[in-house]
């Protein structure tokens, strides 16, 4: 065989590998059960090999006496959607494309303001760290903050706060600087570099230093201009009290928003901190009118859906402008409710997505 000859043989059956043994193991597994669930090229790769089915599914099964082996299937290098409940991100009308199987069960959610499921993970598995947000879009209740920062001393667990969004929006600093909670590392970007891309991590010294045991390297990181707009940020939110002007704009919004919905007999939630603040509507609908509120506001020339992220820069006149294209729209939704003209026929293009959401 010539080298060009062995060049092709590689390249055609390298795949095949023992480092892919296990992937292909189970792809085999999957053949062998449910041909179509797999793509034509591996379909074809199976058939190709003419093996006895049969042989080949009790081989992967193990003996039967063997409980341990017993449906038990080899691992999978990525999982697949539907295959098993766990899902590569959050966002709902993607296609799934998977994450290493050897994640699961590294990442435990529990949900805002319920202590007694995270004490339930807690007692059930070895947590090194706690990773949340302040608060987005409800307040914590029944001191949960306080609370999670003792179970994190007494558990030795670190805490950490993503201030990413809520950073530098209602304190010079993080949100966890109103609930008094201190993180043992918080990290910031958005607001802080007012446009511009930077991002900061805050901690205690000792979990820090841990970093110096460690290789951290990044093209960009003698780029500049993030750094330079980020202290320029920081003196100029300093100086006027950024942070003041957005909270206050955000309530003004937050109770207009629920004015002109009463007046257009339309049930919203609103939510968020100040100047992070967000409607829904109380409607099977509700991802119809949210298509339509941009859709209509963007022939307003205005970029925006059912949240509002205040700036020093939303003048009067910009909001009462946003206030009364919003009221015109209320109008339409509120006979979209009532029956007297049909949502669907005021839908230029596709509908929007729900936005994050658990998948599994
Ligand atoms: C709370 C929170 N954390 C992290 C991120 C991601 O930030 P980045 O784009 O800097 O990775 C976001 C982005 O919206 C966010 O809202």
């Amino acid at each position: 065989m010539s080298s060009s000859d062995n060049n092709i043989t590689y390249k055609k059956t390298s795949f095949l590998a023992g480092v892919n043994s296990e992937f292909i193991n189970e792809f085999y597994a999957d053949y062998i059960s449910d041909p179509n669930s797999l793509p034509e090229s591996w379909r074809k790769f199976f058939e190709g090999l003419s093996d006895d089915e049969k042989l080949v599914y009790e081989n992967l099964k193990g003996p039967s006496w063997s409980p341990e082996k017993k449906n038990k299937r080899p691992k999978l290098l990525f999982q697949e959607k539907n295959k098993n409940n766990l899902s590569s991100h959050l966002m709902g009308g993607l296609e799934a494309k998977g994450v290493p199987k050897n994640l699961k069960n590294t990442a435990f959610p529990f949900t805002y303001n319920n202590l007694d499921e995270l004490n339930n993970i807690i007692k059930n598995h070895d947590i090194g760290a706690i990773k949340m947000e302040v608060s987005r879009n409800f307040k914590p209740k029944n001191n949960f903050l306080k609370k999670i920062r003792s179970i994190c001393d007494r558990k030795n667990i670190v805490l950490i706060f993503d201030e990413c969004t809520s950073g530098f929006r209602q304190t010079f600093g993080g949100l966890h600087k109103l609930y008094n909670v201190e993180p043992d590392i918080a990290w910031f970007g958005k607001a802080l570099g007012n446009g511009y891309s930077i991002s900061a991590i805050i901690g205690k010294r000792e979990i820090m230093d841990h970093a110096q045991d460690t290789f951290m390297s990044s093209t960009f990181w003698t780029e500049r201009s993030g750094s330079v707009a980020a202290l320029e940020t920081l003196k100029q939110m300093e100086k006027i009290k950024s942070w003041e002007i957005i909270t206050k704009k955000g309530k003004k919004v937050q109770k207009k928003w629920n004015e002109i919905a009463k007046s257009n007999h339309i049930k919203i939630n609103v939510l968020g901190i100040p100047a992070l603040s967000t409607f829904s509507i109380e409607s099977e609908e509700w991802l119809k009118y949210k298509t339509f509120i941009s859709q209509e506001m963007l022939k307003k020339k205005m970029l925006c859906g059912n949240a509002l992220f205040l700036s020093v820069k939303h003048d009067e006149k910009t909001l009462n402008d946003y206030f009364d294209n919003l009221n015109d729209i209320f109008k339409k939704i509120s006979k979209f409710e009532n029956k007297s003209l049909d949502i669907d026929s005021f839908i230029d293009g596709s509908i929007c997505q729900s936005g994050f959401q658990r998948l599994n």
